[in-house]
């Protein structure tokens, strides 16, 4: 970790500081065209699980990292630390760690109702994408803030905040023309021990990047209509 991140305390008990926000407002036909555009293009992001080894560049994943680090949180606490692993080592350790966790799931671990939700995916417990992605973004939720000293602070809504960080992680190296998979190898406490993580954080979710592979195939998943998610009072 940075010495910048290390020093990083909490507002904790801080006075309101109020200072202006006057962002240039877009014009209507402006907005409409930007919302049309981006959904046309989120509509085509898919969760990739056979990667190409071709690397990719590198300051983009830095990029969408930093993007999903401007994430709403609980009380401004941003709970999460996202570690990006290229050393192709300790990949073949969280490799060989997570398809240990999940041989035991698939064999029988995770119960049939949820073997039976995940047969449509095609997914198994071998988990190339850990060492053949050039990029792997293992992401950590930070349960409380531990002070260099030890000292303790209650985060809130720890879940909520890095489930919206991951989200717009994902969105940004979709945009930026970058390809990846939530992994959530389960249980994941193999993560912080392979990575010596401090005792605050708690992996949760593993996202290798990349580009597909030149034979990806994914699976031929319907999504819900606007319809059928919108509800207007
Ligand atoms: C919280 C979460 C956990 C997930 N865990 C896994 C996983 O462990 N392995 C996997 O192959 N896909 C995993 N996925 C990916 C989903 O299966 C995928 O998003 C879903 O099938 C929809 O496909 P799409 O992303 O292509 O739209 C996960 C997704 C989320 C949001």
């Amino acid at each position: 970790m940075s010495p910048t991140a290390q020093q990083w305390t909490p507002a904790h008990g801080e006075p309101y500081r109020p200072v202006a926000y006057r962002p240039e407002r877009m014009p209507a036909g402006r907005t409409l065209e930007r919302a049309a555009e981006l959904r046309e293009r989120m509509g085509q992001r898919r969760t990739v699980r056979a990667f190409s080894p071709d690397p990719v560049p590198e300051q983009a994943v830095r990029d969408a990292i930093a993007c999903a680090a401007t994430a709403p949180s609980g009380a401004h606490q941003q709970p999460w630390t996202f570690v990006l692993v290229k050393d192709p080592e300790v990949r073949r350790q969280i490799r060989a760690a997570a398809e240990q966790e999940e041989q035991l799931s698939y064999e029988g671990r995770l119960g049939d109702e949820w073997l039976a939700a995940l047969r449509p995916l095609g997914t198994d417990a071998v988990k190339t994408h850990l060492t053949d992605a050039p990029a792997l973004i293992v992401v950590f939720q930070q349960r409380y803030w531990l002070g260099g000293d030890g000292s303790k602070r209650k985060h809130y809504y720890v879940d909520e905040s890095v489930g919206i960080a991951v989200g717009m992680l994902l969105t940004a190296l979709h945009l930026s023309g970058l390809a990846a998979l939530v992994h959530t190898p389960s249980p994941m406490r193999f993560l912080a021990h392979v990575l010596g993580r401090p005792e605050n954080e708690k992996a949760f979710a593993v996202i290798p990047v990349g580009y597909p592979a030149d034979d990806c195939e994914v699976p031929d998943l319907v999504r819900k209509t606007l319809d059928q998610v919108l509800v207007e009072v």
